[in-house]
């Protein structure tokens, strides 16, 4: 896993982050016993099973198992590579990494890194082409676009014709395999490639970390379609992302709120404005990974999406996403026709902003779009409009709030409490739905012989348990390839004279099973002296036993195919073996 960075500045950075602020800046956690946990970041639960412990420096989810060091947390939180994490946790406390590494890292780039460094060279393109005519550049200012905005945001101009981008990034030795994966060109039927955006407005797409992933490019007139995006590519997951988060992320946390709207421009305009705790989903109803990655800010959302059908309906299925994941949801409901930036061009910022303030509990509006929907008066329709409310009601998990709903629906729709509360009870839980869910790629605890774990347990427990072991047992005893794996770097490192940390230990792994192993040992609970010097010498002597009947009959079969053969020879030579082996006994 650690390529070819020293393993003593890996082990150097690990003994200066903390673990457990590192991850509180993604989730919150909570103290439990000597631990930390929190409800897993990497899979949907509600009942926290992901640990962190701030005494070894590890953490472990015990429902989907997923487990590792501070390394391993950014890589899988962030989605970035190892020598990317390395660097990261390098700058943030303070070690410097020598000359000599960086062209390694370098080296060790992998095609992400790549596809950022092609769409930031074709996002220098766009914008060299916008910046030097002025139609486009017009076109912006004209919607109200400042400079400054279109600066800070890269905007830029895809000219016409149909190579321009591949002409430019080819004589910069960008590959066209390379261009391709990266969703800027498309390959021509009769071969060669040509130009995915022409002749539209360019917006960049970053990521949290102001890495350009991908391209919306919007025409210029009525023409349809309004906006041509790029497809998803290794680096630009749509769902995973939320347009100008990278930008407002601290506003949001300061304000501990964030409006949610749709487009580019209803992202914008108000930014520039002022109103900065803003985020666009780029024209979708939210994904789970959409609130996830905002939960890291803030539980506070107030959705202003555009005011139509289409708006209304991805409205109403974030609404339900969002309560099932514990946000608080406000909505500021538009009038037809209008979107947040048209609003703030025709009457300003602060009737946006005292909008927002003003905004509707999801329950009136989700109300007031069904009325509009279902007629009220008709036994049907007034029927509809109240299932329709209490599958919503139904996402929350806190009693009193859903006896807060159900009452105010009672109240509004003139319908008795306690047929309200029987058709609520109809409902599956909350609960229960959500622990139903298939946990994805979910890799559980691993299979393996107690015996072996416990034995790394106490391994890692205390060193003099390393000498014990290893007088008796040598890492070939171990049944399971990855004990034995691990076995042996623990032997290695204690002959190099280190000192062994179940979080250092992990960056000699690059199999994600040994980690998770050690996680999940380092996670059970631990034996007193007694117990554990009990349980080591039990341990010792079910691997003993389970050693010499594998030896017995690995033999059995030699002996076997010797005998087939006919070979004599080989044939007196195993049996002796076996009988030495038998001798022994046990
Ligand atoms: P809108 O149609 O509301 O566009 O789509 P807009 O952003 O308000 O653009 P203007 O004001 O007409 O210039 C909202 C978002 O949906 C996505 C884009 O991300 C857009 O910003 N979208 C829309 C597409 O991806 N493709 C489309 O054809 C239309
Ligand atoms: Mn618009």
């Amino acid at each position: 896993m650690s390529g070819r960075i020293p393993e003593n500045l890996l082990e150097d950075i690990l003994g200066r982050v903390d673990l457990v602020e590192m991850i509180s800046g993604y989730i919150p956690l909570k103290k439990a016993g000597s631990n930390f946990k929190a409800n897993c970041p990497f899979h949907h639960e509600k009942t926290a099973s992901f640990m962190v412990s701030p005494e070894r420096q590890i953490y472990h989810c015990f429902g989907c198992g997923e487990s590792g060091n501070a390394f391993k947390f950014l890589m899988r939180h962030e989605r970035m590579e190892f020598p990317e994490a390395v660097e990261i946790l390098a700058k943030k406390c303070g070690v410097s990494l020598p000359d000599q590494d960086k062209p390694e890292l370098a080296r060790a780039a992998s095609l992400n890194s790549q596809l950022y460094k092609v769409n930031e060279l074709a996002v220098n393109f766009y914008e060299n082409n916008l910046h030097s005519g002025s139609l486009a550049l017009n076109y912006l200012i004209n919607r109200g676009v400042k400079l400054g905005t279109i600066k800070e945001f890269h905007l830029g101009l895809a000219t016409s014709g149909w190579d321009n981008l591949i002409n430019f990034l080819r004589s910069k030795n960008v590959s066209l395999a390379l261009l391709e994966q990266a969703g800027l060109v498309l390959p021509k039927e009769s071969g060669g490639y040509y130009d995915r955006f022409r002749n539209r407005i360019i917006f960049p797409v970053f990521d949290l970390r102001s890495r350009m992933i991908g391209f919306g490019a919007r025409v210029m007139d009525n023409s349809l379609p309004k906006y041509i995006n790029s497809p998803e590519t290794p680096v630009y997951v749509k769902g995973k992302n939320l347009f100008g988060l990278n930008l407002s992320k601290d506003f949001i946390r300061d304000a501990d709120s964030a409006v949610i709207v749709e487009g580019y421009l209803d992202f914008m305009i108000p930014y520039q404005e002022g109103l900065k705790n803003i985020v666009a989903s780029q024209g979708t109803a939210l994904t789970l990974e959409q609130i996830k990655l905002l939960k890291r800010y803030t539980h506070n959302v107030v959705m202003i999406y555009d005011g139509d059908t289409a708006g209304e309906i991805a409205t109403l299925r974030s609404l339900d996403l969002l309560i099932d994941e514990g946000i608080n949801v406000k909505v500021v409901p538009l009038p037809k026709g209008t979107d947040p930036d048209a609003l703030v061009r025709s009457e300003g910022i602060n009737t946006l902003k005292d909008k927002v303030k003003k905004a509707e509990s999801f329950f009136d509006y989700k109300l007031d779009v069904l009325r509009s929907r279902y007629d009220i008066k008709d036994a049907h329709g007034k029927t509809k409009i109240a299932s329709e409310m209490l599958l919503t009601i139904n996402k929350f998990d806190n009693a009193i709030l859903r006896g807060e709903y159900t009452k105010r629906l009672s109240e509004v729709m003139c319908i008795p409490e306690q047929y309200i509360l029987e058709e609520l009870g109809k409902l599956k839980p909350a609960d229960s739905r959500s622990a139903g869910q298939p946990v994805s790629s979910a890799k559980k605890q691993i299979q393996i012989n107690p015996a072996e774990k416990l034995l790394i347990k106490f391994m890692l427990e205390e060193k003099e348990m390393i000498e014990k072991i290893m007088q008796q047992l040598s890492p070939a005893d171990f049944a399971d390839t990855r004990t034995a794996k691990i076995v042996s770097v623990i032997q290695n490192l204690v002959l190099e004279g280190k000192n062994i940390t179940p979080s250092v230990l992990m960056n000699y792994f690059s199999e994600d099973d040994a980690s998770q192993l050690v996680c999940e040992t380092m996670f059970m609970p631990a034996l007193d002296d007694q117990g554990r010097e009990k349980a080591v010498n039990d341990c010792i002597t079910r691997i003993k036993i389970q050693r010499k009947k594998t030896q017995r009959e690995h033999l059995h079969l030699q002996i076997k195919s010797a005998q087939s053969l006919g070979d004599e020879g080989k044939l007196n030579s195993l049996i002796q073996e076996f009988h030495n082996l038998i001798k022994k006994g046990d």
